[in-house]
């Protein structure tokens, strides 16, 4: 563990370390587990955050028991019959982005697949329809630019503050019609899913919809890139997964240890504790480096190494851990497993274009590559 005064927290590396802190809700809250703002907003645009809702109900940053009463609604939509009900529509958007680069000479996997497919497959999980595709990645770019990014002009940040609340009011509009006609999708589970006594109101669903629209897709769409990206640099990596000499659900929890999507995210002490050998006072914030757990070690010996399936090894930590492990972890696994069978068996012989260096979005903890070109 160490003080970073930049990021003013203390970064948690060790496996063992950011699993206890995990484990315990009693002496760390996530209150305030999101990077903060690398620019200071304007008043008026901190005025149209303050009222665009979508936070109003923010998942990441609640406790037990709060936390408790909602993700056990969420919960409801991610059953493993849920999820085998979509399969087959997953396949169907994974084919229908694919089919027409089959006939291209090269194509950016990123933009042209990785990020669409993610965003088809969670906008029709939650029953949004295809139209509203453009306005929700744009919206969703809004936000990560607010949260993460740097070097914005007051402009900018008003437009991307203005494109939340159109957000915002799209998931009141969207919750209104689900409340007079339920549909058999995520929305309308959560709108009228009662679990154990527990029940969501219209505005709360209301601003879970944006959240679930941005981390549905914003780290797959990253997850996917990285899996594919390692492959086509390895030698002979392509063909193994399209053979399946490797299993694919192995390459995909050994991808997601090697390079995960989120790097890190914050929890606060609440009162006086030991991390890693150090006594923190009430009130610190630590970054749990899921990247750096991930390469420990004592837990992963060659921890740089991809080796799919390696054994005896503990559960990788980049979906979290514990109370906010992520809920969209089995339909992430699918949709990584639905992608790569589709991509193989379109692409046998897939390769990457030479790049210089891979270019990632300047933003932190949330990696993102920028770009993968590649040729079928
Ligand atoms: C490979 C893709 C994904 C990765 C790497 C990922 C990663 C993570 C991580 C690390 C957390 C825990 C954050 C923390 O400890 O504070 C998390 C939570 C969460 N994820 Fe994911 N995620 C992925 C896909 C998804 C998908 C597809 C959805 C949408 C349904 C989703 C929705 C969420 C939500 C709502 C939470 C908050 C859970 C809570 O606080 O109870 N994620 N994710």
């Amino acid at each position: 563990m160490f003080h970073s005064p930049q990021l003013q927290a203390w970064c948690v590396t060790g496996y063992d370390d950011i699993a206890a802190i995990l484990r315990n809700d009693d002496d760390f809250s996530a209150r305030d587990h999101k990077p903060r703002p690398l620019t200071d907003l304007p008043p008026d645009v901190q005025e149209m955050l303050s009222t665009w809702s979508g936070e109003s109900v923010s998942l990441g940053e609640m406790d037990p028991p709060e936390h408790t009463r909602v993700r056990s609604v969420i919960n409801a939509g991610f059953t493993p019959r849920a999820l085998k009900a979509a399969e087959a529509d997953i396949r169907a958007a994974a084919a229908q982005l694919l089919e027409p680069l089959t006939c291209v000479s090269e194509f950016d996997l990123i933009t042209e697949f990785a990020l669409p497919y993610a965003l088809t497959v969670i906008l029709r999980f939650l029953g949004i329809p295809d139209a509203h595709h453009q306005a929700c990645l744009r919206w969703s770019d809004h936000k990560v630019q607010l949260m993460v990014g740097r070097d914005h002009t007051p402009e900018q940040l008003r437009e991307y503050a203005t494109g939340l609340r159109a957000f915002g009011e799209f998931a009141r509009e969207l919750t209104a019609q689900r409340l007079s006609a339920p549909r058999a999708d995520l929305i309308s589970t959560m709108l009228y899913e009662s679990s154990h006594g527990h029940k969501l109101t219209p505005d709360e669903v209301a601003a879970l919809i944006p959240t679930l629209i941005i981390t549905g897709h914003t780290t797959l769409a990253q997850a996917l890139a990285i899996i594919v990206r390692s492959q086509l640099r390895s030698p002979g990596g392509w063909p193994t997964l399209v053979d399946g000499t490797v299993p694919i659900s192995d390459l995909v929890e050994e991808s997601l240890r090697l390079d995960c999507p989120v790097v890190g995210m914050y929890r606060t002490t609440v009162r006086e504790v030991a991390v890693a050998g150090s006594v923190l006072p009430a009130g610190s914030r630590v970054l749990l480096l899921y990247g750096a757990g991930n390469h420990d070690p004592d837990r992963y010996p060659g921890p740089d190494r991809c080796l799919p399936g390696r054994w005896p090894a503990p559960p990788h930590l980049a979906f979290g851990r514990g109370t906010h492990y992520c809920v969209g972890a089995s339909l992430a696994r699918t949709e990584l497993r639905i992608a790569l069978e589709e991509l193989a068996a379109r692409f046998p012989t897939l390769s990457a274009t030479p790049e210089a260096t891979p270019l990632y979005r300047p933003t932190f903890p949330l990696r993102a590559l920028t770009a993968l070109r590649v040729r079928p």
